[in-house]
């Protein structure tokens, strides 16, 4: 897993920099290349020769170094990567991590990556228990960092508590596991998600209340897994996902077209809350009072039904199409009826009704029908479910032949 794999190994300014140099060692061992960057705090506690010289090549440490950027420019150098690790991750490195800042050579390249990181945290246990970094750390996991400790134990400072970096054969390890092919690896797999935006006029929309919390964390464990992810979504409040291909979109026929290019996949996952219709009579300029007290009448058009179209597919159509469905009543009926009407192989449904906290909350109560009836799941986060619906895929598109189940009704 290691074997071939060129990891950017950024070292943070703290005292557990000084196993970032055996981790260096384990990584060569191992068979990885090691590009170490070095920040400026991080050459107070080791030097940029040891690193270099463990390494067996050129350190980077500085932003606008024209020779680096001359040979090889940051965004370069983050993408040639097969991996970001941060060792040691320090507060203050965590915090600009979180918030997106750039001010130096280590944070331009974890802002500029679009390839996976890990995280090996290491400071004073106050510092890491305090909020701030806590709300790093969740902001960090939300982002889809991976992390590897700390540890408790007895640090530098003399105090006793996590904090402590993690060893390096513990971040060998996990190192192996981000760098891990995954079932899924080389599957394409397009995720839809968020909500569509249907104009009005140039400066009003229809919209609807998904976050695109559902699909975007569904996105994220299929690229965990190793699949090669397209993920098309409408305007959503939650950020997309760490590396995936991602297609920006605002209205159902974008979706539609969006998702059709984005074809061959092995799997498409429908979890956008699409639009049924959009503004006939959409106007090119904004509409104005015209002092009458009278009100526009908006006249509307069935959208294309995306889930339908891919499901019912004579020719390309992938092996496992999945739909979600939303309902208020009747979740599971319901959403067996959905299933044979779009014609697709699952249906994930779930209750939106009020005081369920399920649209726009972190956690999700589903009921996955399929071929062989219904299955109810625990109420779970969103996170959760998304890691065991990409496994529960992966387990279905490993199958000799998938059950790609045919359409028994006509569309809606
Ligand atoms: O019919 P309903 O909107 O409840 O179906 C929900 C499922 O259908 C979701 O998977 C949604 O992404 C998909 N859908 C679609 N295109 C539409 C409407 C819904 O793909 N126009």
């Amino acid at each position: 897993m290691i074997a071939g794999k060129r990891v950017l190994l950024i070292v943070g300014g703290g005292i557990a920099a000084y196993k970032a140099l055996e981790l260096t060692r384990l990584l060569k061992k191992a068979g990885a290349s090691v590009v170490p960057v070095l920040t400026r705090a991080g050459a107070e506690f080791v030097t940029p020769l040891t690193l270099s010289a463990l390494a067996g090549e050129k350190l980077y440490s500085e932003l606008f170094d024209l020779t680096d950027e001359a040979e090889m420019g940051h965004i370069e150098l983050s993408r040639a990567a097969d991996l970001l690790v941060v060792a040691p991750a320090t507060a203050d490195l965590m915090a600009k991590m979180a918030t997106g800042q750039a001010d130096d050579l280590a944070s331009t390249l974890l802002l500029a990556t679009d390839k996976r990181v890990l995280i090996a945290p290491a400071m004073n246990v106050r510092m890491w228990d305090h909020p701030a970094t806590q709300r790093n750390l969740a902001t960090l996991k939300g982002d889809g960092i991976l992390t590897v400790g700390p540890n408790p134990g007895e640090m530098a400072c003399g105090e006793f508590g996590p904090g402590r970096m993690a060893e390096p054969a513990e971040i060998l390890a996990a190192i192996g596991a981000a760098l891990s092919d995954g079932p899924l690896k080389g599957r394409h797999v397009v995720v839809t998600s968020g909500p569509t935006h249907e104009p009005i006029d140039p400066v009003r929309y229809i919209a609807n209340r998904s976050s695109g919390a559902q699909g975007t964390a569904l996105a994220r464990a299929l690229a965990g897994l190793g699949a090669d992810v397209t993920f098309v979504t409408g305007p959503a409040t939650v950020p997309p996902p760490q590396g995936v291909r991602v297609v920006k979109v605002e209205t159902a026929r974008e979706m539609l077209s969006a998702v059709e290019a984005a074809l061959p996949a092995e799997a498409a996952i429908f979890a956008a809350a699409v639009a049924d219709w959009r503004v006939a009579n959409a106007a090119d300029r904004k509409m104005k009072k015209d002092g009458s007290g009278g009100a526009p009448a908006l006249e509307f058009a069935e959208n294309p039904d995306i889930l339908a179209t891919v499901s019912q597919l004579k020719t390309g159509r992938p092996a496992l199409v999945v739909g979600f469905a939303a309902e208020t009543n009747d979740v599971a009926a319901n959403a067996t009826a959905k299933r044979a009407r779009k014609g697709c192989d699952w249906i994930v449904a779930n209750d939106v009704s009020a005081g369920t906290g399920i649209m726009g909350g972190a956690e999700n109560a589903i009921t996955l029908i399929g071929p062989d009836g219904a299955e109810d799941w625990p109420r779970l986060t969103k996170d959760e479910v998304a890691r065991r619906l990409a496994a529960r895929i992966a387990d279905q598109l490993a199958l000799p032949t998938t059950s790609a189940t045919p359409a028994t009704e006509s569309p809606e």
